[in-house]
């Protein structure tokens, strides 16, 4: 094993081609539960916690886009996967495309939710810093008090995602922020990465807005583009029935070009 590498904690449902499923920021494999059952009938879906996040093993520092796809790859040496299709949800997309950056040539389709292909912005990459020296000083709170709502307008969603917030650990979610503020642009990799590439929005998220996912669509001929409608960053947990479609026309290219 790579000694940077953790362990990472995970489950698989069903058997067919395989999908790998990413959580976002500051979340964990729980996140695909509503879509699991669907995907598994015809697909060997796995899905993973990043290192810090649900049950993989905390490491108080060591976090970067590199890093957990470091982890990700080793993790898929371990279960003997040479070829996959990786869907990513928000900063699950970014580690997504920090895998595909380091090893292409196991992907057999990447499918972003919710998330984006450029880098942060001075003032994002700004708010990214501080917000993380906040959560180190003031401890998980500083999240879970606001960010719930900007991902769901759904009461539940945002309680189920205060607990998960709750339960992980302040040098997990500050070293995940910084990550993401130092994480590159990978505009250019996307475009020749020559594999079925998906986008899902949600048609409420602020986040990762329709527009700019359709953006993303356009510059990449042949991808597929879903607009999930009445759901917000969360669409897998808002609307699983047609996140679940998107996901499985997805799978179905995939199978198509497998072999
Ligand atoms: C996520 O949902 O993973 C994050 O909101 C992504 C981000 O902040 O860029």
């Amino acid at each position: 094993m790579n000694q940077q590498t953790v362990n990472l904690s995970y489950d698989t449902y069903g058997k067919g081609i395989p999908i790998l499923l990413i959580h976002g920021f500051p979340l964990n494999r729980s996140i695909w539960d509503a879509v699991i059952p669907s995907l598994s009938e015809n697909a060997l879906v796995i899905v993973p916690d990043l290192r810090g996040f649900g049950k993989s093993p905390v490491r108080k520092d060591g976090y970067s886009m590199d890093i957990f796809a470091e982890d990700i790859l080793d993790f898929l040496n371990r279960l003997g996967i040479e070829k996959i299709a990786i869907a990513g949800h928000s900063m699950g997309g970014y580690v997504a495309l920090a895998v595909a950056r380091k090893a292409r040539e196991r992907l057999s389709g990447l499918g972003l939710v919710c998330s984006r292909v450029g880098a942060d912005s001075p003032e994002r990459r700004e708010s990214r810093y501080l917000l993380a020296a906040r959560v180190l000083a003031e401890g998980a709170q500083v999240i879970g008090e606001g960010m719930p709502a900007q991902l769901s307008h759904r009461i539940e969603i945002q309680e189920r995602i205060r607990e998960i917030i709750q339960d992980t650990e302040p040098e997990v979610i500050a070293g995940a922020l910084i990550a993401m503020a130092e994480r590159p642009d990978q505009t250019d990799l996307l475009a020749d990465l020559n594999v079925p590439v998906l986008f899902i929005a949600g048609s409420d998220d602020l986040l990762s807005p329709p527009a700019l996912n359709q953006q993303m669509h356009a510059a990449i001929p042949g991808s597929l583009y879903f607009e999930i409608s009445g759901a917000g960053h969360m669409p897998m947990m808002e609307a699983p029935a047609e996140t679940s479609r998107a996901l499985r026309y997805w799978i179905d290219v995939i199978s198509a070009n497998w072999g």
